[in-house]
C-alpha cells in the first residue's frame, strides 16, 4: 500500500527563496530584458541552471561548482524533475527514466556556442546516466570505457580557440545503448502501464509543462514515479542496463584544417602539444621528436601552452585511458607514430625547382627531414618525395605525370597532414567503438547525447564555420520543429482555437543552405565539378546570382544597394542570416575545401607504407581498389551526415540543454548582458516561454487522461461504460474546473494552466490517499476480521479441547477418585473383615519376628560372649533386654547345669562317690554347722589312721565284709564327769565301732540300725551325740557323746550307711541344746560357745548335776 509522496524535500527550495525565477515560465514580465537580468541575477548567485519547461538552460560558470557528484546524483536520482533546483541531473534522471520506464528512446541535444559549456554538459549526463544504471561486471566496464573514452577523444579532437580553451573541434553524437534486463513477475503489465501511450514527443509525459508554480513536492505526473509508476514497478522489475557506446563522430566534421594551420591565439589539437610535453625521452627519441614545440611548422608558435592545462600530464592520462578502453600497446605505439608524423610533415619544406621544359617544378629542401618520415612509415624517402611533388594524370588511355608548382606541393603536403590526422582520428573513433561494443542482438534502447560544436562567428569565416553553422541550424530547425512548430500544430491538428505565436522559423535558411541542386551547397559541388576554370570567385558569382534576392543572403554585388557601402564585406564575401545572427562568408578555400582531394599519389604512397596503421588509413590507395570515381565531396558528405543525424534525433524523445556563454574571456562571475542577449535572441527562449505560457501547458489523450484521473468523479469511479471524452468530460466538471482551462481536442484533453494540472493532481493525490484509506479501511477490517475470526476458531478449538482435556483429566481423576475409594471400601471392608487377624496376628508376627530377631541376636552375642566353661566361673553376661532376664537366667542355669555335667562327666566314680558324699555333707549340714565351710575343700580321706597298715585295728571290724568307711580317732565324753578320752572310730556299712586305741578288742560296737539320730551344735566344735535306739543291745550305758576333728565326714559317712543299711534317713539335729540318755536318765547338753571361739575348737564339757552338762566351745 503506498500513498504518494506529497512531502517537501527538506532542501526544497520554496519559490520565494529561489534566486529569481527558476522556471522562466513564471517570468513577470514577459521579456528580454527581464529574462536576461533573471539568468544574470541567478549566475551572480551561481544558480547556472534555469528552466523552460524541460529545457535547461546552463550559463557557463567558468568556475568548478559545488553541485556535482554521486551526491548529488543519488539525490536528483530519487526526486522527480521539479522537486529540486535546475540541473542537468533532473534533466539527464528525466530522460533515463522517460527510456526505463515508458520504453523510450531518448535524445539529449546541448546546443550552444563554442565555449559555453555543452561538452561539460555532455560529460555530466554520462557520468549521470553511468552511475544510475544497472551495475555488474560487464556494465562497469562499459562504463568505465564511456568515462575513459572522452580524455581521448578529446586529446585527438579538441584544441584551444580563442573562445574556448577547451574546445571540442569535432561533431560527437553518442548513442548510450540499454539492454532490456529483468523479467515479469506479475501477468498483468499490460494493465498496470503508464496510460500515456503518448505519440508526439512533444507531449509525452509533459514534465516541461509541470511548472511549478509553488514548490510544493508533487508526484510524478504519469508514469515514472508516479503512483502508477509504483504499481508497474511493483508488477514488473524493470531495468535497463548500459550495453555499450556508440560514438558517431562526423568525418567530414573535424576541422581538419587545423592540423595544418591555426587562427591567432588559437592552437592546434591538444596530443601534439601533449606529446611533445609529456614523452619521456625515449619516446621522443623513438618517435624522431624534439621537445620544443617551435620546432614544429603546424604548431602555433605564439601559444604553445594553455593556462590551468597540464599537457604533460594529460598525456598520462590519455595513456592510460587508452589502455582502459582496450588499445593494445602496439596499437599506442602507433598512434603515436602516426601523430609525430603528422607534425613532422609540417616540417618538410619544399622549394622550386625548374625543369629542363620550363615548366615549375618542385622538390623537398631537407633531405633529412623526409628521410626520418620515410624511415618511420616504412616507405623510401624518394617515393614519399615523388608523390608529394609530382602527380599522376590517368585517362583511359595513358599515364601522364606531371611536376607540383611548389604551392601545388605544399598543398599536397599540408592536404596528406590533414588527411592523416582526420583520419587517425577516425580509426580512434572506430578502435573505441569495437572495444566498447557488445553486440548481444537483444531488444536496445538508445539515450543519444548529442555535443555538437555551437554556432561560430569569427572575424573570418570560411567552409568550416559554414559547415557548422549549417550544422547549428539543422539543430535550431529540430528545436523548432519538435517544440514550437509542433506544439502550435498540435492545437490545429486537434481543432483547438488558437493565437500563433510569432517565431523565426529557420526552414528558410536550412533551405538556402541544403536544398537539393537549388542550394548553396548543391552549388558548392557543382562548381567543384564543373569542367573548366574553377574558382572561389566563380562559386561566389553563382550564389550572387541564385540567391540576389534571398531574404537571407546578402553579398557586395546583391541588388540589396547598402551593400555595396558595408566595410565589413569583402568582396569575396557572402554572408547568410543566420537564425543565430548575421555570419560573413569568405569564399575562398571553399572550393578547396569542399573537394577536399587528397591526390591518388599520395593515398597509393601511403597504402605502400610498411607503417601498419597508416597504410589501414588508406585502403583506397590499393591500385586494386582504386576507382576513377570521384568521392563525395566534403559538403555532401556533411549534409548526409547531418541527415542521419536528423534522422536519427527526429525518431527519439528530444530533451534540451541550451548552453549560454556569459562572457568572451572565459572569466568566472562576469555575465555581460549583451553576449547574452544575442545568444537568447537566436536561442529562441523567448519565444519558447511565450509558446509555453501561451499554450496550453498540459494536453493528454483522452483515454490514459481519463484512465488517470477517473476516480476524481463519482460517475467514472469505479466503473465507467462511455466514451472516453465524455468520461473527461465528467471528470473535469466534478472537479469544477473553469472552462477557460479547458479544451476539448479531438483526440485530446488540453489543460491551459499548470495550475489546473497541480490542483488535478493534488485532487487525484487526495483521492488516492482517500481511496489508500477506503483500501486501506477495508483490507484492515478484513484483516482484523479474518483474524478474528481465525482468532474465534482458534479460541473455539482450543476452549473445545481445553475443556476436552478438562473434563477428561476431570473424568480421570473422578475415576482415579472412585477406584480409590473403591480400594479404600474395599481394604476397609477387608480390614475390617480381617482387623482382628490382621491386627493380633500382625502384631504377634512382627513381635514374634522382632522377638525372633533380637532373641536371635540375643543368642548369637551370648554364643560369642560365652563365658569359661570351668564350674566355679559363675560370671554370665547381663541380658540386654529385661525381658530376657528369665530366659537368661534360666540360660545360665542351664549353662551351668551343662557344664557340670560336662564336669560331672569328666569325673571318675571315686570323684563321683566322693562328691557324692560331699554333697550329702552339705545337704546335712550347709548353712547350720559353722564347721561346714572348712570341710568342703577337703576331701573326704575316710582313713585317718592308717588303717591299712595296721592290721590290728582291721581286725576290729571282725568278719564283717565291705571297706571301713570311716577309721578316725574320736574323743569320747565320758557320760559321769564329762572328760574326754580318745578312741578309735571305725564305721562299716553296718557297724560302728569304737575301741580304745591300745586295745586291740573293741569297745563299743553299734549297728547302724540301732542308730536313731545324731546331734550336732552349729557351731565350730566336733562334739555331736549318738543317739541309740532304746532297744540297742549293744551298750546299754545309753547315747554316747563323740568329738571328732572330721564331724562332717564322719555324720555324712554314717547317715550314708544307716539309708543303705536301713533303708531309713538318719535324723541329724543341728542344735546347741539337746538330751542324750545316760543309762535311762536324760542327760540336757548345752552346748555355749566360749570366748576366742576359732580355729580348733576346744571342747570343754561339765557334767552340771545328772541330768545337764555344758560344754562350751573355744
Ligand atoms: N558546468 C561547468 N562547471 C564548471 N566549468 C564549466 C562548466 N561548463 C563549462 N565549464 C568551463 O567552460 C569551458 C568550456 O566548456 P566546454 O564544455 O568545453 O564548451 P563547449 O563544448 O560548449 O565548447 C570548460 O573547459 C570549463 O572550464
Ligand atoms: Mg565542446
Amino acid at each position: 500500500m503506498f500513498v504518494p509522496r506529497i512531502l517537501n524535500p527538506p532542501d526544497m527550495p520554496i519559490l520565494e527563496g529561489s534566486v529569481g525565477v527558476e522556471d522562466l515560465v513564471l517570468l513577470e514580465p514577459l521579456d528580454e530584458d527581464s529574462l536576461i537580468k533573471n539568468l544574470k541575477l541567478r549566475y551572480e548567485n551561481k544558480e547556472i541552471y534555469t528552466y523552460i519547461g524541460n529545457v535547461v538552460i546552463s550559463v557557463n560558470p567558468y568556475q568548478p561548482l559545488p553541485i556535482y557528484g554521486p551526491e548529488f546524483i543519488a539525490k536528483y536520482q530519487d526526486y522527480t524533475f521539479y522537486e529540486l533546483k535546475p540541473h542537468i541531473y533532473a534533466l539527464a534522471n528525466v530522460a533515463y527514466q522517460s527510456l526505463r520506464d515508458r520504453d523510450r528512446d531518448q535524445c539529449i541535444l546541448i546546443t550552444g556556442e563554442s565555449g559555453a559549456g555543452k561538452t561539460e554538459a555532455s560529460k555530466l549526463v554520462m557520468s549521470y546516466v553511468a552511475a544510475v544504471c544497472g551495475k555488474g561486471e560487464q556494465v562497469n566496464s562499459v562504463k568505465e570505457q564511456l568515462l575513459q573514452s572522452n580524455p581521448v577523444l578529446e586529446a585527438f579532437g579538441n584544441a584551444k580557440t580563442i573562445r574556448n580553451d577547451n574546445s571540442s573541434r569535432f561533431g560527437k553524437y553518442m548513442d548510450i545503448e540499454f539492454d532490456f534486463k529483468g523479467s515479469p513477475l506479475g501477468g498483468v503489465i499490460t494493465n498496470c502501464m503508464c496510460p500515456l501511450p503518448c505519440s508526439s514527443p512533444a507531449c509525452q509525459l509533459c514534465p516541461p509543462l509541470l511548472i511549478c508554480f509553488s514548490r510544493q513536492r508533487l508526484p510524478q505526473p504519469l508514469g515514472t514515479t508516479g503512483a502508477q509508476g509504483r504499481i508497474r514497478a511493483m508488477c514488473q522489475v524493470v531495468s535497463w542496463t548500459l550495453m555499450r557506446v556508440f560514438l558517431h563522430t562526423f568525418p567530414d566534421l573535424l576541422e581538419k584544417s587545423r592540423v595544418v594551420k591555426q587562427l591567432k591565439g588559437e592552437r592546434n589539437f591538444h596530443i601534439f602539444y601533449q606529446l611533445l610535453a609529456g614523452a619521456d625521452a625515449q619516446l621522443l627519441r623513438a618517435l624522431k621528436l624534439e621537445q620544443d614545440a617551435s620546432n614544429y611548422a603546424y604548431l602555433n608558435r605564439e601559444v604553445s601552452r594553455v593556462l590551468g592545462m597540464d599537457d604533460a600530464s594529460n598525456f598520462r592520462a590519455v595513456q592510460s585511458a587508452m589502455s582502459v578502453i582496450g588499445f593494445s600497446e602496439d596499437e599506442i605505439r602507433q598512434v603515436l607514430q602516426v601523430t609525430a608524423l603528422v607534425l613532422k610533415l609540417g616540417n618538410v619544406e619544399l622549394a622550386d625547382e625548374f625543369q629542363a621544359n620550363g615548366t615549375p617544378a618542385s622538390g623537398i629542401r631537407d633531405g633529412r627531414g623526409i628521410r626520418e618520415i620515410g624511415e618511420m612509415m616504412g616507405l623510401s624517402s624518394v617515393e614519399l618525395e615523388r608523390a608529394l611533388c609530382s602527380r599522376t594524370m590517368e585517362t583511359a588511355k595513358e599515364k601522364v605525370v606531371t611536376g607540383l608548382s611548389v604551392m601545388q606541393a605544399q598543398y599536397a603536403r599540408d592536404a596528406l597532414a590533414k588527411n592523416v590526422y582526420s583520419r587517425l582520428f577516425d580509426w580512434i573513433v572506430g578502435r573505441i567503438n569495437e572495444s566498447i561494443k557488445v553486440d548481444t542482438g537483444e531488444k536496445k534502447k538508445v539515450m543519444g547525447v548529442l555535443d555538437i560544436y555551437g554556432f561560430e562567428i569569427l572575424e573570418d569565416n570560411s567552409f568550416e564555420q559554414f559547415v557548422i553553422n549549417y550544422c547549428n541550424e539543422k539543430l535550431q530547425q529540430v528545436f523548432i520543429e519538435l517544440t514550437l512548430k509542433e506544439e502550435q500544430e498540435e492545437y490545429k491538428r486537434e481543432g483547438i482555437p488558437w493565437t500563433k505565436v510569432e517565431y523565426f522559423d529557420n526552414g528558410i535558411i536550412c533551405n538556402l543552405i541544403e536544398q537539393n541542386q537549388r542550394g548553396i551547397l548543391a552549388m558548392l559541388d557543382e562548381e567543384c565539378l564543373r569542367p573548366g576554370v574553377v574558382s572561389d570567385s566563380t562559386f561566389l558569382a553563382k550564389l550572387n546570382q541564385l540567391f540576389s534576392k534571398h531574404s537571407h543572403y546578402e553579398s557586395r554585388v546583391t541588388q540589396n544597394a547598402q551593400r555595396q557601402y558595408d566595410h565589413t564585406m569583402g568582396l569575396s564575401c557572402f554572408r547568410i542570416c543566420h537564425y543565430a545572427g548575421k555570419v560573413t562568408y569568405n569564399v575562398m578555400g571553399f572550393i578547396d575545401k569542399n573537394n577536399d582531394l587528397l591526390f591518388r599519389d599520395l593515398s597509393q604512397a601511403m597504402w605502400k607504407a610498411q607503417h601498419p596503421l597508416l597504410r589501414s588509413l588508406f585502403p583506397e590507395g590499393n591500385p586494386k581498389e582504386a576507382s576513377l570515381k570521384r568521392p563525395p565531396t566534403a559538403g555532401t558528405q556533411f549534409k548526409n551526415s547531418v541527415a542521419i543525424l536528423m534522422k536519427n534525433l527526429y525518431s527519439k524523445n528530444p530533451n534540451y540543454i541550451r548552453c549560454i556563454k556569459p562572457n568572451n574571456q572565459q572569466q568566472k562571475g562576469k555575465f555581460s548582458s549583451e553576449l547574452a542577449v544575442v545568444q537568447a535572441r537566436y536561442l529562441g527562449l523567448l519565444e519558447n516561454v511565450r509558446v509555453r505560457r501561451a499554450g496550453y501547458a498540459y494536453r493528454q489523450v483522452y483515454k490514459p487522461f481519463l484512465e488517470r484521473y477517473r476516480l476524481l468523479s463519482r460517475s467514472t469511479w469505479p466503473h465507467w461504460n462511455g466514451g472516453d471524452r465524455e468520461g473527461v468530460e465528467k471528470v473535469l466538471e466534478s472537479v469544477s474546473v473553469s472552462s477557460e482551462e479547458l479544451a476539448y481536442g479531438k483526440t485530446k484533453i488540453f489543460i491551459r494552466s499548470p495550475k489546473t494540472l497541480f490542483y488535478l493532481e493534488e485532487q487525484r493525490r487526495l483521492r488516492l490517499q482517500q481511496l489508500a484509506t477506503l483500501i486501506q479501511k477495508v483490507y484492515r477490517g478484513w484483516r482484523c476480521r479474518t483474524h478474528y475470526q481465525q482468532m474465534r476458531k482458534s479460541q473455539i478449538l482450543i476452549s473445545a479441547w481445553f475443556r476436552g482435556n478438562k473434563q477428561k483429566r476431570h473424568y480421570e481423576k473422578m475415576k482415579a477418585s472412585a477406584m480409590l475409594i473403591q480400594a479404600f471400601v474395599r481394604g476397609w471392608k477387608a480390614r475390617k473383615n480381617y482387623r482382628k487377624y490382621f491386627r493380633s496376628g500382625a502384631a504377634l508376627t512382627l513381635a514374634n519376628f522382632i522377638y525372633a530377631s533380637i532373641a536371635q541376636k540375643f543368642l548369637l552375642d551370648l554364643k560369642k560372649n560365652l563365658p569359661s566353661t570351668k564350674v566355679l566361673d559363675n560370671t554370665w553376661p547381663a541380658a540386654p533386654y529385661k525381658c530376657f532376664n528369665s530366659a537368661n537366667q534360666e540360660l545360665q542355669r542351664l549353662f551351668y547345669q551343662w557344664k557340670c555335667k560336662k564336669f560331672r562327666d569328666q569325673l571318675s566314680p571315686r570323684q563321683v562317690q566322693m562328691l557324692r558324699e560331699k554333697l550329702c555333707a552339705s545337704e546335712l549340714l550347709k548353712g547350720k554347722k559353722a564347721s561346714y565351710p572348712q570341710s568342703v575343700p577337703i576331701p573326704f580321706r575316710g582313713d585317718y589312721i592308717g588303717l591299712q597298715g595296721n592290721p590290728k585295728l582291721q581286725k576290729l571290724k571282725g568278719k564283717e565284709e565291705g571297706p571301713v568307711l570311716v577309721a578316725d580317732t574320736v574323743k569320747k565324753v565320758n557320760r559321769g564327769n564329762g572328760k574326754t578320752s580318745a578312741r578309735i572310730l571305725l564305721l562299716t556299712k553296718r557297724h560302728m565301732i569304737l575301741t580304745d586305741a591300745k586295745k586291740s578288742q573293741a569297745q563299743i560296737v553299734i549297728g547302724l540300725e540301732n542308730v536313731a539320730g545324731v546331734s550336732v551344735t552349729s557351731l565350730q566344735d566336733g562334739l555331736f551325740g549318738l543317739h541309740l535306739s532304746e532297744m540297742s543291745s549293744a551298750d546299754s550305758k545309753g547315747d554316747i557323746l563323740l568329738i571328732s576333728d572330721h564331724v562332717v565326714e564322719l555324720l555324712t559317712k554314717m547317715y550314708q550307711a544307716v539309708l543303705d543299711a536301713t533303708q531309713k534317713q538318719l535324723s541329724v539335729a543341728v542344735t546347741e541344746n539337746f538330751s542324750v540318755k545316760f543309762k535311762e536318765s536324760n542327760v540336757a547338753v548345752k552346748v555355749v560357745q566360749g570366748p576366742g571361739g576359732s580355729g580348733n575348737s576346744k571342747l570343754v564339757c561339765k557334767k552340771k548335776g545328772s541330768h545337764s552338762m555344758e560344754v562350751t566351745v573355744r
